[in-house]
């Protein structure tokens, strides 16, 4: 099963609610949460608060990603903000396992994020107790950045990972300069859920609430092309 993922980032803040909405019922699965502390990566976005008020508008995953050093301070905060799914880069956390173990004791789900030049032998002794990889394909802290390929050859490696582990129910995240034109590309090579932000918050005229229905349904027949 695939899930296509909008990132928040691109979207306008000014009508977050509506923004939100309007994605879900264009056909979206899960909100993409993207929190920037201007320490880990030079950008700063948005915290608890947001995802607090964000929640009574779905029932939909909404699927944090923490760009922020420490990691361990601010999960529980994001988990009695109604996160469901946290995920965190490996560099940011200076007890990997606790960390996971902190995020599932929480009552979420745990992922670990892989920067284009991060190993994957991060996965080593963990991949088990993960429930969500995600790939990045862009170097975090922006969004519109350009898809780096060579996230394909670590897509590939990090499905052989999965489906040969006692976990296959694992989901395998891509973010980053996700658009109609890669997409298949990209399910092919093993990922199963698709952040994407400018190219599904940049389509459209703002004055027009069904402006993400086209680019979700493109993104939609494009993964229709390749076996889930
Ligand atoms: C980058 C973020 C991404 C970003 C994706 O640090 O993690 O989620 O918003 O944006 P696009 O799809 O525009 O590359
Ligand atoms: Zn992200």
């Amino acid at each position: 099963m695939f899930r296509i993922a909008p990132s928040i980032l691109s979207a306008n803040f000014a009508k977050l609610g509506e923004e939100i909405t309007n994605v879900l019922d264009s056909g979206a699965d899960i909100i993409h949460f993207d929190v920037m502390d201007n320490h880990y990566v030079p950008n700063l976005t948005i915290g608890p608060l947001v995802c607090e008020a964000i929640r009574p508008l779905t029932k939909a995953m909404i699927d944090v990603h923490l760009m922020v050093e420490p990691v361990d301070r601010i999960v529980p905060d994001f988990a009695k903000a109604g996160a469901n799914i946290i995920s965190f880069h490996p560099e940011a956390s200076n007890h990997i396992d606790r960390t996971i173990g902190l995020i599932k004791e929480q009552g979420c789900k745990a992922g670990l994020v892989f920067n284009p030049a991060t190993p994957l032998s991060y996965l080593d002794h963990i991949l088990d107790k993960l429930d969500l990889i995600l790939i990045m394909s862009v170097n975090p802290g922006f969004g519109g950045q350009k898809f780096i390929p060579e996230a394909l050859n670590k897509l590939q490696a990090v499905r052989k990972r999965i489906d040969t582990s006692g976990k296959k129910d694992i989901l395998l995240e891509i973010d980053g300069g996700v658009k109609v034109d890669n997409i298949a590309e990209i399910a092919r090579a093993g990922a199963d859920t698709f952040v994407a932000g400018s190219a599904i918050y940049g389509a459209g005229k703002d004055s027009d609430p069904h402006r993400y229905d086209t680019v979700l349904a493109a993104m939609r027949s494009e993964l229709a092309k390749v076996k889930a």
